[in-house]
């Protein structure tokens, strides 16, 4: 290895840097409870956390981030959680908007989010369009969101565009099928992070993660830190992924 250079990689690292970062920002509850505090608390500093992500990912060219903000199964926390959950996306999105904006970042919110409050759902759309044009990073954020239901309504989709005629059954396959998802035109995410410790998806990406590189970190999110996420990157650049070849194909097409 030569030395890390100023942005904290190895310098071999660099052609090894993921294009899309998926990540399940869990352990805010964690956090809080480890310091006598209400959950909420937990949930604001990791606003903080979004914003390191977002600068880091700035910074070492990756090109996608897709954040699990909310999940379709998070409704089931107690009523006040959920509006203090709402309130802070409220807080952030019109708060972080016009920083997103000037840092060329185009906002994105994936997930259901017609079950959202009007005014939630007018501010997303406002986000998304005044940061539309940009082509910087472009920043995800999976908000009532779920793995079944993006795959749910691919179907719904698909068998809709069949039952109008606009489309043969025997011309769905996994192309058409991934076009029909949330993350149409979107590369699947390369890298893929739990935070929080917790070994499982959660009903997250489940059709996109498919060869996506897993890990996963005891650190709760309002602790994932710059350093933590370049540990995480390099951790990535360090892995060979086959798509089912074998480890000397993969040297010969090097
Ligand atoms: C993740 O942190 C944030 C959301 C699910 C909104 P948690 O709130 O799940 O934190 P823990 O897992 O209880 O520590
Ligand atoms: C997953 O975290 C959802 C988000 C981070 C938004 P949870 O904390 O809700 O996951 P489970 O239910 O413990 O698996
Ligand atoms: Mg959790």
């Amino acid at each position: 290895m030569t030395g890390a250079d100023a942005s904290g990689l190895p310098g071999e690292a660099r052609d090894s840097v993921p294009r899309h970062v998926a990540i399940i920002m869990d352990g805010n509850g964690r956090w809080a409870r480890q310091r006598n505090q209400p959950r909420h608390a937990g949930h604001r500093a990791g606003v903080e956390s979004v914003r390191r992500v977002i600068e880091v990912c700035g910074e070492q060219g990756v090109e996608i981030l897709t954040l699990f903000a909310f999940s379709s199964e998070n409704w089931q926390r107690p009523r006040t959680e959920v509006n203090l959950l709402m309130e802070l996306f409220m807080m952030a999105l019109g708060r972080e908007a016009r920083k997103l904006q000037r840092n060329n970042v185009r906002l994105r919110v994936i997930g259901e989010t017609t079950a959202f409050p009007e005014k939630l759902q007018q501010r997303i759309r406002e986000a998304e369009q005044l940061t539309a044009s940009n082509d910087g990073l472009l920043l995800q954020i999976a908000a009532n969101y779920g793995g079944r239901w993006d795959i749910a309504r691919a179907a719904r989709r698909l068998a809709e565009a069949v039952a109008a005629g606009r489309l043969q059954p025997e011309q769905i396959d996994e192309e058409r099928f991934a076009e029909a998802t949330a993350f149409a035109g979107v590369p699947d995410p390369d890298l893929f992070i739990r935070t929080g410790g917790e070994l499982r998806i959660s009903n997250f990406l489940l059709w996109q993660c498919a060869y996506s590189e897993l890990y996963f970190t005891p650190v709760l999110w309002p602790d994932f830190g710059r350093a933590e996420f370049i540990e995480a990157l390099r951790d990535y650049a360090r892995r060979e992924r086959r798509f089912g070849r074998t480890s000397e194909q993969v040297d010969l097409a090097g």
